[in-house]
């Protein structure tokens, strides 16, 4: 991210947390939906692709507070650029051992906070200086590096109409989106059908296939069970 993109953005934050404090209109969001996209982000990863969770612009670490609540255990890196609200994660976290709060890019991590999932929701929504092709880019290659298993980030839609869009914000392209997500792995979902306007994207590292039964790893037991039962049921 650019300086002044970096700078803007502290200032953006910083502002709207003193006028707003623990609140989701401090992150941008006019309605608490993020339990929403938090359900969408978690749909289709099997257990073993979040036994730890990096949270890329973690905010207030909601997403660590809806794991919890829904009883993950494994550990939580929350990392964002802005002080202010790393201030609240960490005192609304204090109590949970298996979560720390990191100040910067995810870029600037070490290779011993590789995680399994590596998330970042909201991260892309406003307009940078930089150029968000540019932005998404370098954010989602410094995201592959250091994730394990499996890359999650969201967006908002081009499905939205054009005179609703805040010129300020950044609207992206599903189709777009997909061929970024394309050049790393031939396993990518894209999910546009738990918000209108918004959209994720899920990029497993693990694209392997067998090309007797070219199927992902998840959907090999299913299609070794298909073999069996239609091995039973041959006609002799
Ligand atoms: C819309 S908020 C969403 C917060 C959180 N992900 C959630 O869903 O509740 C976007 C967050 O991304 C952070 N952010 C923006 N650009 C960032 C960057 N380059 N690196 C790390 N965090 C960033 C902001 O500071 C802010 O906390």
């Amino acid at each position: 991210m650019l300086e002044s993109d970096r700078v803007a953005t502290c200032e953006r934050y910083r502002r709207r947390c003193e006028e707003f404090g623990y609140d989701c209109r401090t992150l941008g969001w006019n309605k608490d939906c993020q339990w929403v996209r938090f359900e969408a982000a978690l749909e289709s990863l099997r257990p073993e692709d979040i036994e730890s969770v990096l949270d890329v612009g973690c905010g207030f670490g909601d997403l660590l507070g809806f794991l919890r609540e829904r009883g993950w255990r494994g550990q939580y890196t929350g990392v964002d650029i802005v002080e202010d609200l790393l201030d609240v994660a960490q005192r609304a976290y204090a109590g949970d051992s298996a979560a720390r709060f990191l100040l910067g890019e995810v870029g600037e991590l070490g290779p011993e906070m590789k995680s399994g999932l590596v998330v970042a929701l909201g991260v892309f929504n406003h307009r940078v200086e930089q150029g968000n092709p540019a932005f998404v880019r370098e954010t989602f290659e410094a995201m592959w590096k250091i994730s394990e298993r499996v890359v999650v980030c969201d967006f908002l839609s081009t499905s939205s109409d054009p005179q609703c869009r805040d010129e300020r914000l950044y609207y992206a392209d599903p189709v777009a989106i997909y061929h970024l997500g394309a050049q790393y792995s031939k396993r990518v979902i894209i999910h546009h059908a738990y918000m209108p306007f918004e959209f994720q994207m899920k990029v497993w590292h693990d694209d392997s296939f067998d090309a007797a039964a070219p199927v992902f790893p998840p959907q090999r037991q299913l299609a070794r069970a298909q073999t069996e039962w239609r091995k039973k049921r041959r006609l002799d």
